[in-house]
C-alpha cells in the first residue's frame, strides 16, 4: 500500500488511463511498481524539467548535409542527438502539460504522452555510454528504429483525443487557440524530431538509397521540382478509383537563375511530396465535385518558379474556391468536420481524410522557413501556393521553444473583442432628429 500510495499520482500520469482504467489488484500494483520500466517512466518528469531547461538547436539544411557527408562521423552525430533529442522531446513535453485538464485526460493524449516519456528515458538510457564502442552506436541507431516506429501512429491518436474532448465538452474560442496552437507547435516538434532520427539512422546504416544514390538521408541536394510533381500519380490513381475520372495537370517552370534548366533544390522530397500530394488531392476533389454534370475538366495548373530568395509552387484549380470567411478554419484542427480517423489503418486512403492535409502541409513547408498560403475565389477556384527558401543556407530548421513567451500564450484569457459587433437591428436615426 505505501508503494502504491508513493508513486500513483506520477504513475497514473505516465501510465495512462488506459492502463489506469483497468482496475488493480494489489498484485498488479506490487509488479508495477517493481517492473523496471515502469519505475523508470515515473523518474520522466524530472528528466523532462532538466531538458527542457535547454532551448532546442536549430540545423540548416546545410548542417545537414554536412553532417551526412563530408563530416560523417556517427559518434559525432550520436553525441549530439543523445542531447538533441531530450531537449526537443522535453521541450514539447512540458507544453503537452500545459493543455486543457479536459483534454490531457483523454486516454489518446495519455497515451501519447507515456510513448512520449518512454522514448525519452530510451534515449537517456545513452548518455553514460561510449560513443568509442561500436555496440553503442549500433543499440543508439536500434533505438533510434524503435522509437520512430512507437510514434507512427502520434497524429491520428493526437486527434482522436481532440475528437473525445469535442464530443465530451462545449468548446470555447480560448480553449480552441490554445488547442490550435498547441498542435501546431506539437505537430512541428515532431517533423524535426523525425527528421533527426531519420538522417541519423538512413547515413549511418551503411547503405545508400539504390534509387536516389546521391540523396543525403533523406534529403536530396537537387530534387528536382517537376520530378516530385510528375510524380503524384498517386493522387491522380486514387482519384479514378474514387471518382472514375480525373483532371489533367499542366506544368510550367520559370527558372528565373537559370533559364534553360529544369528547377531544382536542396529539400527533402518526402516533404514536398506530401504537401503537393495534399494540395492535389484538395484541387482534385474540388474540380471534380464542382464539375460533377460537365464532361470536359478543368484542368489543374501547376506554376514553379525559382527566383533568388523563394522557390514558389502554385497549384490553380477552378473547383469553386471557398468562401474568404472559411479559409482561415480550414487549417484549424478543431475545425475540422471530418469523422474520426482509423487508428492504425494505414491502407483507408480517400481523397478527405481528417482533415488535417493543409494545416500539416503548411507546417512542412514552414519547418524550413517557408510556408503554404491558399487564395481563394468563391464561385472560381483556389490558388494554393507553397513557398519555399531558394538557398539552402536560409533553409534553417523552425523549431518551438518553451519558455515564458509560449506559457503566456497559453495562460491567455478571454478578453473582450475591441471590435464592435455589427447590430442585426440597424440603428434607429430618427430617435437623434433635432426636434
Ligand atoms: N482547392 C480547394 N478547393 C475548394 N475547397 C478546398 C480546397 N482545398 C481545401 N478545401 C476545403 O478545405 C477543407 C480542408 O482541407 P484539408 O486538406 O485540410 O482537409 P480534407 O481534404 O477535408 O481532409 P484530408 O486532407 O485530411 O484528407 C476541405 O475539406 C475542403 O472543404
Ligand atoms: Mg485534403
Amino acid at each position: 500500500v505505501k508503494c502504491s500510495v508513493e508513486i500513483t499520482p506520477p504513475l497514473f500520469a505516465l501510465i495512462g488511463p488506459s492502463l489506469a482504467k483497468i482496475k488493480f489488484l494489489s498484485s498488479d500494483w506490487l509488479s508495477l511498481c517493481t517492473s523496471p520500466h515502469n519505475a523508470a517512466l515515473a523518474n520522466a518528469p524530472k528528466h523532462i524539467d532538466h531538458f527542457s531547461k535547454f532551448s532546442p538547436s536549430p540545423l540548416s539544411m546545410k548542417q545537414f548535409i554536412d553532417f551526412g557527408s563530408i563530416n560523417a562521423c556517427e559518434k559525432t552525430s550520436f553525441v549530439f542527438l543523445r542531447q538533441e533529442l531530450p531537449v526537443r522531446l522535453s521541450n514539447i513535453m512540458k507544453e503537452i502539460n500545459l493543455l486543457p485538464d479536459r483534454l490531457l485526460t483523454t486516454p489518446s493524449v495519455q497515451m501519447v504522452q507515456r510513448w512520449y516519456s518512454q522514448s525519452l528515458m530510451e534515449i537517456l538510457d545513452f548518455l553514460d555510454t561510449n560513443p568509442d564502442d561500436h555496440k553503442v552506436l549500433s543499440e543508439f541507431v536500434d533505438a533510434l528504429v524503435s522509437i520512430r516506429n512507437r510514434h507512427n501512429d502520434v497524429v491520428p491518436t493526437m486527434a482522436q483525443g481532440v475528437i473525445e474532448y469535442k464530443e465530451t465538452f462545449p468548446q470555447d474560442a480560448v480553449t480552441n487557440q490554445n488547442i490550435q496552437y498547441f498542435l501546431d507547435r506539437f505537430y512541428m516538434s515532431r517533423i524535426s524530431i523525425r527528421m533527426l532520427i531519420n538522417q541519423h539512422t538512413l547515413v549511418f546504416d551503411g547503405t545508400t538509397n539504390p534509387v536516389h544514390p546521391n540523396t543525403i538521408g533523406s534529403i536530396d541536394p537537387q530534387c528536382q521540382v517537376e520530378d516530385v510533381i510528375q510524380g503524384e500519380f498517386y493522387a491522380k490513381m486514387l482519384c479514378e478509383q474514387y471518382y472514375l475520372c480525373s483532371p489533367d495537370l499542366i506544368v510550367q517552370e520559370m527558372n528565373n537563375k537559370n533559364h534553360h534548366h529544369p528547377i531544382s533544390i536542396v529539400y527533402v522530397p518526402s516533404h514536398l511530396y506530401h504537401m503537393l500530394f495534399e494540395l492535389f488531392k484538395n484541387a482534385m476533389r474540388a474540380t471534380i465535385e464542382t464539375h460533377e454534370s460537365s464532361n470536359n475538366l478543368p484542368p489543374i495548373r501547376v506554376m514553379v518558379s525559382l527566383g533568388g530568395e523563394d522557390m514558389s509552387i502554385k497549384v490553380s484549380d477552378r473547383g469553386g474556391g471557398v468562401a474568404f470567411r472559411r479559409i482561415e478554419n480550414l487549417f484549424s484542427y478543431m475545425y475540422s468536420t471530418a469523422p474520426a480517423p482509423q487508428i492504425g489503418d494505414h491502407s483507408r486512403a480517400p481523397l478527405a481524410g481528417f482533415g488535417y492535409g493543409l494545416p500539416i502541409s503548411r507546417l512542412y513547408a514552414k519547418y524550413f522557413q517557408g510556408d503554404l498560403q491558399l487564395y481563394s475565389m468563391e464561385g472560381y477556384g483556389t490558388d494554393a501556393v507553397i513557398y519555399l527558401k531558394a538557398l539552402s543556407t536560409d533553409s534553417i530548421e523552425r523549431l518551438p521553444v518553451y519558455n515564458k513567451t509560449a506559457l503566456k500564450n497559453y495562460k491567455m484569457a478571454q478578453e473582450a473583442d475591441d471590435w464592435c459587433v455589427p447590430s442585426k437591428e440597424p440603428l434607429d436615426l430618427r430617435k437623434f432628429k433635432v426636434a
